[in-house]
């Protein structure tokens, strides 16, 4: 009787965890949601219900309440249940909502962490989030912070942070991230790049600038990077020997 929170990575089936794997070939019921891949789901066994609780844009904000709702009955009733979620189910997934539901009504939860798409994007692109003399760190946000949190996003912090952002749901909010940024402190010029629907069939990757970026149509999935690193392809030669240039000019490449 466990409920397994289970991250199906950013979309190539090839991403999954041995153990993602397992239990979904052992399950009896998958709660899945609408950004995970035809293919993973294939791999269900052919007697597991299958449950598509994906939510679409424009749904009633009660649409979690039925999830966990969902969730709890089925967590009742069976004894394996994967609760399938894209990427990470702990990186804007609202897997800790759902593990604490459970919990509540006194069911086992566990959770096999998934590759999330704030580094498998950069990484699709040939983008290193971190990059010795050139990137020291990345930090991870949401374009869609709820209004009601406790603590509001500091994009002035961010601008400053000297780390490469990664940016989720980001697709409509492309001009106000180009405006904090840039307000905060970013040259206009600074590179981004917006990886769509990476690791899949229909992956595409668009370069800019963040002056540049709300003249780019973005389109769902997207993932946004912005800093240095978000410039060059590694996965391309030329960009590997600009990129060592500029890092042996910092004076860094100790
Ligand atoms: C609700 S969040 C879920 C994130 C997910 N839990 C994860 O760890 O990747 C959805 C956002 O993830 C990003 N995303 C998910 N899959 C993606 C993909 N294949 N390529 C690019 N971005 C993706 C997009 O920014 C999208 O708006």
């Amino acid at each position: 009787m466990t409920v397994h929170l289970v991250g199906a990575g950013p979309g190539d089936p090839e991403l999954l965890t041995v153990k993602a794997v397992r239990l979904l070939e052992q399950a009896d019921v998958v709660v899945y949601d609408r950004l995970v891949d035809p293919r993973i789901l294939e791999l269900a066994a052919p007697w597991a219900e299958m449950v598509d609780v994906g939510k679409r844009p424009g749904a009633p904000s009660d649409a979690q309440a039925r999830i966990n709702e969902i969730l709890v009955d089925r967590g009742r009733r069976f004894d394996c249940v994967v609760r399938l979620k894209g990427g990470d189910p702990f990186v804007f997934g609202r897997g800790g909502e759902e593990a604490l539901e459970l919990r509540a009504a006194g069911i086992e939860v566990a959770e096999v962490p998934g590759i999330t798409s704030a580094i498998a994007a950069p990484a699709a692109a040939g983008i290193p989030v971190t990059m010795r003399g050139i990137s020291s760190g990345f930090t991870v946000v949401t374009a869609h912070q709820d209004p009601h949190a406790d603590r509001r996003l500091d994009w002035d912090a961010l601008a400053q942070s000297g780390t490469t952002l990664v940016i989720l749901m980001g697709a409509s909010r492309t001009a106000m991230i180009s405006d904090r940024l840039i307000q905060g402190g970013l040259e206009p010029t600074t590179p981004v790049a917006v990886v769509h629907a990476a690791t899949t069939t229909t992956q595409d990757v668009q370069r800019t600038t963040l002056a540049g970026l709300p003249e780019l149509t973005v389109v769902n999935p997207s993932t946004l990077v912005v800093g240095a690193v978000a410039a060059q392809s590694v996965l391309d030669l030329p960009a590997i020997s600009r990129l060592t240039t500029d890092f042996t000019q910092e004076g860094t490449n100790r």
